[in-house]
């Protein structure tokens, strides 16, 4: 089992690190999450089955899956889930969890609040998260320090992809991997919906499954596996 004090005293940080009375670690600095506002709402909406067969052709057991699969991918290193969200399709996953040292990562006070709480209702006694409020586009882990990488459901939000993939590689020790979901246009209505999203400003250009992969080969990172689901694809990278 790994020892969570331990962990932060570790010299894997470049940024100063503050612990919160809530036991949610946070980078110094940060500005107000985007996703705070809407956390509970997002929350009910995303987790709801109905919706993600009939808008992206998906089921959230889909989502854990992946996600499960991911995690036990390899057993060194470190974790971090990048975007973590309210871990609404994760929290199952995370919550047993104790082979290596997990970081739950999200730029929203609010949506960490909701994935620790579910965490802490299941009342598992050890396991090896902690949770981090740090950007996807400056995190605070030094390069080469991260082993596995998983994010999902948050490529696809920005316009500057590129730029992700880019920190995602300056994080990722050499022969580390990322795990990666986005949304993506090759179903048609999944297709017509991400448009519409995008033209209210709350995702980014909508792209198909080889424009994503060619984004995240040319900042560096290798796609490994890749399968196309309804409106998700799922990918493997590797950097080395
Ligand atoms: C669409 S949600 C996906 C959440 C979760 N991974 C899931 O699958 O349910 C996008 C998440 O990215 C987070 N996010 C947005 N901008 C971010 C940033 N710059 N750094 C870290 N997280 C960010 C949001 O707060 C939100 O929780």
């Amino acid at each position: 089992m790994v020892n969570d004090s331990k962990i932060m005293n570790e010299k894997i940080f470049r940024i100063k690190i503050l612990e919160g009375a809530d036991g949610i670690f946070e980078v110094e600095g940060l500005a107000r999450g985007n996703y705070d506002e809407q956390a509970t709402k997002y929350d009910k909406l995303v987790g709801n089955a109905i919706y993600n067969k009939i808008m992206w052709g998906n089921s959230p057991s889909d989502y854990s899956e992946f996600a499960r699969k991911s995690l036990y991918d390899s057993n060194d290193g470190i974790v971090i889930d990048l975007g973590c969200g309210s871990l609404i399709f994760t929290s199952g996953v995370y919550a047993n969890y104790n082979k290596r040292k997990l970081f739950l990562c999200d730029y929203s006070a609010e949506m960490l609040k909701i994935g620790k709480s579910r965490i802490d209702s299941r009342k598992v006694e050890h396991n090896s998260v902690s949770y981090l409020r740090a950007d996807a586009f400056n995190m605070p882990f030094r390069d080469n320090t991260i082993q596995t990488i998983l994010s999902f459901g948050i490529f696809h939000v920005f316009e500057k992809s590129d730029k992700l993939v880019l920190e995602i590689k300056r994080m990722l020790k050499p022969d580390g991997f990322l795990h990666l979901t986005s949304l993506c246009t090759e179903r048609k209505l999944s297709a017509k919906y991400l448009k519409l999203l995008n033209k209210k400003g709350h995702v980014a250009k909508p792209l198909n499954s080889d424009e994503i992969c060619r984004i995240i080969d040319q900042n560096g990172l290798q796609i490994v596996e890749r399968k196309v689901k309804g409106g998700m694809v799922y990918i493997k990278a590797r950097k080395g």
